[in-house]
Order: C-alpha cells, then structure tokens, then sequence
C-alpha cells in the first residue's frame, strides 16, 4: 500500500509501500479517497513537535469502509466516512462530557502500519496521506452516499474546524461583527460559518490579495490587506470606532494572536484557531483583559463532535448553504504531494485535495 512518509523533519515526504494490518476488534479499513492539505501536516514536517517519526501524516480524508474487525457495529463495508482525527476514546473524562476533541485516552492506538517490520507511526491515529488506512471505529462517520467524497473530506479538519469555530466554540450571535485572521483553508471556513451564523460584518485579514477575494466569495464582507494597512486601526473604523464582537486567529502566530486581541471591543471574544509553535508565548496586560472585560479562548478542531457535526455540514452542503467546491483550487496525487505542499506555503491554493482513489 502506498503512503507519504516522513522520514526526518525539513526534508520531503517519501512515497513509500507499507504494510497496513488487517482490522482487529472494533477497528475499520478504509479505501482513501482524498485528503485535504492543511497546514498542521506541514507545521510537523517543519517544527519540532512531539509527533514521533516516521510517520504518516494527513488527517483531512474520507473514504470508504473496505473491511471491518471484530465487533464493530457503527459502519459496514462499503458505508461512505469521513475520518476524525484524533484518539476518540468515548470513555474518558473528556469524551464522556462531550468534548471529543479533547479526548484524553487510557491507551494509545496499537500500531497498524510497518515497513519490513518496522513500526510507521499514523498522524493523529488516522493517517490519510495513503491508498488505505486501519483506524477505530469510532474515528470513522458515516455520511450519506450521494455527498462526493472528495469534497467531503475537507470537513474531516478545515471545514469543521472553521465552523466549529463560530458555531459550537465562540457561539456567534446573529448580527455580529467578526474578524477573521488568516483565511486560508480553515480561515475561509471562519468566514462562511461567520456568514451562517447571520454576522453583520465579516471582516476578512490577510496578507495575500488572492485569500482576501476568497474570502470575499465565502461571505466576507470587508476585507484588509494586513502588509499595506493597519488592522487594528481599520477594524476599529469599520465597527464605529468600538471593535469587534469576535475576532479568530486562524494563523498561529502570536502577533496575529494578539492582533485579534485588540481587534476586539470591551466584552468581546478572541478565538485562537491557529497552531502555535511549541514554544511560542503571547504577551497580554492582564489589567487590561480585566478592565476591558474581554475573553480569550482556545478552540481546538472547532470544539466538534463528528458523530454530530460531520453529518449535519454535508447536509448544509448538500442544500447549498455552505460552499465546499469552491475551497478547492488545486488537486494533486499522491507522487505530488510535496508539490501540494510547495503551493500550500506559496499561498497559490485555498485548499489543495490529494486524490487517493
Ligand atoms: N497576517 C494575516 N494573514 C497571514 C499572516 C499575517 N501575518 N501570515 C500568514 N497569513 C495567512 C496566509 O496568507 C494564509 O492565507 O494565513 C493563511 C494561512 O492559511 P493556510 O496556509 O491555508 O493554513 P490553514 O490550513 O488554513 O491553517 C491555518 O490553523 O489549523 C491551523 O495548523 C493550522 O496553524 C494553522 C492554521
Ligand atoms: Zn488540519
Ligand atoms: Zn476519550
């Protein structure tokens, strides 16, 4: 089975053949049919981070089930899945509270991939840079058959994440005014789930002109090129001088961080969607978050339940509520996957798609 392999951090992934276990009790196989590019896959193949290599990294798929182990009851060969990433034990402090995305498990997954016996570690227990993968059952929803795949897989992290984001974390009230740092593959699903949740305005923040008028296409309606114009400064002037409701860092940058922080008005809500390094510190005057009254929250995979939320955004796509082809600028196959990456950082792609099938 072929599979992107990163060998060592800052050099390419290796397109490797692999060996993939068969499912054992309450674990699913599953024929890849796509996976999103997104830009945690490329902060572990640049940062050091805790992820253990080798390792195949990917967690934005979705595919169809191909076999199943022991004692699994929630999906049958040939059941439609996007694939959750993520250990989602359902039994532990965090999972049994609702908040999956915080799973703490009592073990980890047992290993599913090698090469000549030696053990592959799978990104997030998922692993879907590949031709197939084995994960738990409960890493796999089930969705209607007549969604496209492909499409799909992009709720599995960006979309879900994006919306998550205003929808379950930060709780986006009709009529608000929402910033936007970065809009890039999960950025731009801030904005659309911003537009769902009836914001007045949506004010798009990047850096890149082509970001900006994607933005502009998923319901943003300002825009501020943060190289040529103060941000702060104009998102003040755009809110009558008060600041936003909300504002999401989408970047994982500090700087951005506290960006959105000031971004905001008295009583208003920063939500830190993007990855920070390992090591990076934010600076914020307490006195001033108390005085000012505002709140500072992470949102880690847009506070989702999958079993709940993944089934609900195909339906909003499939009514044509949410845009999802239009997030797709550019699709590769497996052998390109560096080339995916090359134009993720360029800024060239809203999103670039793998086609595994
Ligand atoms: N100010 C404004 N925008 C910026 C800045 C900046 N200083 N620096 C980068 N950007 C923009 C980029 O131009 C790009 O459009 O941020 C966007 C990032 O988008 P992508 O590269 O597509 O990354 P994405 O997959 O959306 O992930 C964003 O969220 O899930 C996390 O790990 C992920 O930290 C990453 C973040
Ligand atoms: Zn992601
Ligand atoms: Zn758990």
């Amino acid at each position: 089975m072929k599979a992107a392999v990163l060998y060592e951090r800052r050099t390419p992934l290796v397109i490797d053949d692999l060996d993939l276990a068969s499912p054992g009790a309450g674990e699913v196989e599953v024929r890849l049919v796509a996976s999103g590019v997104c830009h945690s896959d490329l902060h572990h193949i640049q940062r050091d981070t805790p992820t253990i290599l080798p390792v195949v990294l990917g967690h934005e798929g979705a595919g169809i089930v191909t076999a199943v182990g022991p004692n699994v009851t929630r999906v049958a060969p040939g059941d439609h899945v996007i694939i959750a990433f993520g250990p989602k034990c359902g039994e532990c402090y965090y999972c049994v509270r609702g908040m999956p995305y915080l799973c703490t498990p009592a073990r980890p997954a047992r290993p599913r991939l090698f090469k000549n016996g030696q053990v592959i570690n799978q990104f997030l227990e998922v692993a879907t840079y590949a031709e197939r993968t084995v994960v738990s059952e409960k890493n796999v929803v089930k969705i209607r058959d007549d969604a496209p795949l492909a499409v799909c897989s992009l709720v599995a992290c960006g979309v879900t994440t994006g919306i998550g984001a205003v929808i379950n974390t930060a709780r986006v009230e009709p009529g608000s005014n929402v910033v936007v740092i970065g809009t890039g593959g999960v950025g731009l699903n801030v904005v659309q789930g911003a537009r769902l949740a009836g914001a007045a305005r949506i004010i798009a923040v990047d850096v890149r002109d082509n970001k900006l008028e994607f933005a502009r296409a998923m319901g943003a309606t300002h825009l501020i090129n943060a190289a040529r114009e103060d941000v702060v400064e104009r998102v003040r002037a755009l809110t009558g001088g008060y600041g936003a409701d909300y504002a999401f860092e989408v970047i994982g940058n500090p700087a951005t961080i506290n960006q959105a922080y000031e971004s905001i008005r008295k009583g208003g809500t920063a939500v830190v969607v993007g990855v920070a390094d390992e090591n990076a510190e934010l600076t914020i005057k307490p006195v001033w978050l108390m005085r000012q009254a505002k709140t500072l929250m992470g949102c880690a995979y847009g506070s989702a339940r999958p079993q709940v939320d993944f089934p609900r955004i195909v339906d909003l796509y499939m009514e044509g509520r949410i845009k999802l082809d239009e997030l797709i600028t550019r699709r590769f196959g497996l052998d390109e996957i560096n080339e995916a990456f090359r134009a993720m950082e360029a800024g060239e792609v809203a999103r670039g798609v793998i086609d595994l099938a």
